[in-house]
């Protein structure tokens, strides 16, 4: 088994092993017998002026080994500060694509390392990539957009045309809008991957593994046992309660969309986050998540009592307007 298979978890059943990309045989290419004097390879250009010039008629000795690329780090939209320190953010790191976690109607999410070259510092991102092809609509599209304001300009009336233009439009703006709220979340506190950078329709998140370096499971993978079960809600109504104190609810809440990550519930896949306030449907929206959650959890065993959509949606109600 080639090592970055181990990341990847075994669920996900279109795992797209990207031939030539693990870990050993990358390493053993960059870590081949070298001549003291010979300059280095794989630098990333302009960071180096000296190896610039004497390399300068060399082009393509200039890009990363086996198709990678440098790191997207400098072009980027970057997460908020202080960046975390597991970080890489140096501009000679390289991306590395270790293969598909999951294909969806709407995005791919795939595993990526970043890492310096010969060995150094790296570090796993969840890379997520908004889908702008031909056959892919958006069901979520409408609805979640009332209360913001869009100016009519020739990107929204592209975007309405589904043109291919007003395609690759609305992805950079999932995009953007999920970056968005993962950034205000993360910054309030919320158990949220950190949202590491945005650029066009993808967006790079911390990736969130188990100590064996699989990709934490999905909620509606696991079986807790009564105990965890009763844990895993009250952590949700934590969550649930600084998104609302924020005025935010997530939009398309389910077992699928919260991730278990060493014990911890994470809150992702966030596109459609919803403005409690400005949006004139917003109470549809969240009492529409907190139905299908507790639901989750009643038919998991949780006693009715508890997992009382009712309740919870009036709770949340009165973080969100301050009651
Ligand atoms: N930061 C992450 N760390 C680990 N796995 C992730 C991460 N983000 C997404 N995934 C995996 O990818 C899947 C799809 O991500 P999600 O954001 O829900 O996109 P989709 O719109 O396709 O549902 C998740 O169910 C999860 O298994
Ligand atoms: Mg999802």
């Amino acid at each position: 088994m080639r090592s970055h298979e181990h990341f990847l978890d075994d669920d996900f059943a279109d795992f797209d092993n990207m031939a030539g990309s693990g870990r050993g045989g990358r390493r053993a290419a960059r870590n081949h017998q070298r001549f003291d004097d010979e300059p280095p390879r794989h630098r990333r250009p302009g960071t180096d002026p000296e190896f610039e010039l004497e390399r300068a008629d060399a082009e393509e000795d200039l890009a990363p080994p086996d198709g990678d690329r440098w790191s997207s780090w400098d072009g980027a939209e970057h997460g908020p500060r202080p960046y975390p320190e597991w970080l890489v953010t140096d501009s000679g790191a390289v991306d590395a694509e270790l293969g598909a976690l999951k294909s969806g109607k709407e995005a791919d999410v795939f595993l990526v390392r970043r890492a310096l070259p010969d060995g150094g510092r790296e570090c796993l991102l969840a890379a997520k990539r908004y889908r702008s092809d031909e056959h892919r609509m958006f069901h979520r599209h409408a609805g979640y957009q009332e209360g913001r304001r869009v100016r009519r300009s020739r990107e929204t009336r592209a975007m309405a045309g589904r043109t291919a233009f007003g395609r690759s439009l609305l992805a950079d703006q999932w995009a953007a809008a999920e970056f968005g709220a993962l950034t205000r979340l993360w910054s309030a506190g919320a158990p949220v991957p950190y949202p590491v950078q945005r650029m066009g329709g993808e967006v790079m998140l911390e990736f969130l593994a188990e100590p064996d370096g699989s990709a934490a499971p999905r909620l509606a993978q696991l079986r807790p046992e009564p105990d965890g079960l009763a844990d895993l809600w009250a952590q949700l109504v934590e969550a649930l309660r600084l998104l609302a104190r924020a005025g935010l609810a997530h939009g398309d809440l389910s077992a699928y969309n919260l991730l278990v990550h060493r014990g911890r519930l994470m809150l992702i896949d966030l596109p459609q986050v919803v403005d409690l306030v400005g949006n004139p449907r917003g109470d549809e929206f969240l009492r529409r998540d907190v139905r299908n959650i507790a639901g989750w959890f009643a038919a998991r065993g949780l006693p009715a009592s508890t997992a009382d959509p009712e309740e919870l949606f009036r709770l949340l109600v009165a973080e969100a307007f301050g009651m």
